[in-house]
């Protein structure tokens, strides 16, 4: 079972251009391109004459001419041309989608009525280019929707999974503190790592050496939206009581969590710094080093995805740890049963 009524990551803006492209979401299959104008548009991809998948057709101008026989749709999905005829089929429509261009990400509701634009999720350091640098990228996982949840919600893994690159020994030993705020519908999870060695991924792009302080605060806005506010500061000094922070440097890590299938999801990442702002070495850097990060979640899922499917059986032990994890897990399962009491 899907949240359908709830915005996606659906694309990158970079990947978006003129030649459609293909993505399987919530079970559905959909072709999102760019029209010469620049819009960005998002259609169900099968042709409502043959099947065949619209992703393969051609964009000309403002609409897109399906591959096999010429079937021609606008962007809002109309049929505005058949071959060999004037008169168009009054089924001849595909369903279009509502998706929103924000910054790094395109975003779809998946959903059946009007968009909810009020649950949409503000994402304004994507777009600040004068203030933060981003940069983002996209892996599809072999697993279900959840198990990536598990995995962000619990960064103690980081020290094993991802030691080298952002993991250190104090991500996994320092004590985290869990808010859940079922009005707003988020799952907070804070970690202040004091005096602490600073990971590779921070000490090459914020020149910062030795001991930091690093905290990590998670917001996951379920079911697909998560942002973890990174900070890291010389020792010792926090922001100060006006809110102010100058002396830290901080980043944004954006996660978009879209189901494709029952057993396989999207994991869009994008990370927003406030420092080396414009540096496109640095860009390059924190593209690789998180491709690396991302690859290696990607793997671990992956396993565990396959163990399930065999006859191996999972019997959790959790820890304290996993406090952040079981409170999304608590959420979501409180959004299905309201999902289907709604159906
Ligand atoms: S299947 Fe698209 S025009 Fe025939
Ligand atoms: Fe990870």
């Amino acid at each position: 079972m899907y949240l359908r009524d709830e915005w996606y990551v659906a694309a990158l803006s970079l990947e978006l251009e003129r030649r459609p492209l293909s993505r399987q979401i919530l079970g559905e299959h959909v072709a999102l391109f760019r029209s010469e104008s620049g819009q960005v548009v998002a259609l169900a991809d099968q042709c409502a004459h043959r099947g065949y998948p619209l992703s393969l057709g051609t964009v000309v101008g403002e609409v897109l001419v399906c591959g096999y026989h010429g079937f021609t749709y606008d962007c809002s999905g109309t049929c505005v041309a058949v071959p060999g005829q004037d008169r168009i089929p009054s089924k001849a429509d595909v369903r279009s989608y509502h998706v929103v261009e924000q910054g790094l990400w395109v975003w779809i509701w998946m959903g059946r009525g009007e968009p909810d634009l009020s649950k949409l999720p503000e994402t304004p350091w994507l777009t600040q280019n004068d203030k933060w640098s981003s940069v983002s990228g996209v892996a599809k996982i072999e697993a279900p929707f959840h198990l990536l949840v598990d995995n962000l919600l619990d960064l103690s893994h980081e020290t094993y999974l991802h030691n080298g690159s952002i993991g250190t020994p104090e991500v996994a030993t320092t004590p985290i503190e869990v808010e859940v705020d079922e009005e707003n519908r988020v799952v907070r999870v804070f970690r202040h790592m004091n005096e602490v060695e600073c990971p590779p991924f921070y000490s090459r792009t914020t020149g910062l050496e030795g001991k930091v302080d690093r905290w990590q605060d998670i917001d996951y806005f379920p079911p697909g939206y998560y942002l973890l506010h990174a900070r890291l500061a010389p020792v010792s000094q926090p922001p100060l009581p006006d809110g102010s922070d100058d002396h830290a440097f901080h980043m944004k890590i954006f996660y978009g969590l879209t189901p494709s299938t029952d057993t396989s999801v999207y994991d869009f990442w994008a990370l927003s710094r406030d420092f080396c702002v414009g540096d496109d070495e640095i860009d390059r850097f924190l593209e690789k080093m998180q491709a690396g990060v991302v690859q290696e979640d990607v793997d671990a899922l992956t396993i565990l995805q396959r163990r399930a499917e065999g006859t191996f059986e999972v019997n959790e032990v959790s820890i304290k740890i996993d406090r952040g994890g079981l409170a999304a897990r608590r959420m979501l399962m409180a959004m299905y049963d309201e999902a289907a009491a709604q159906a």
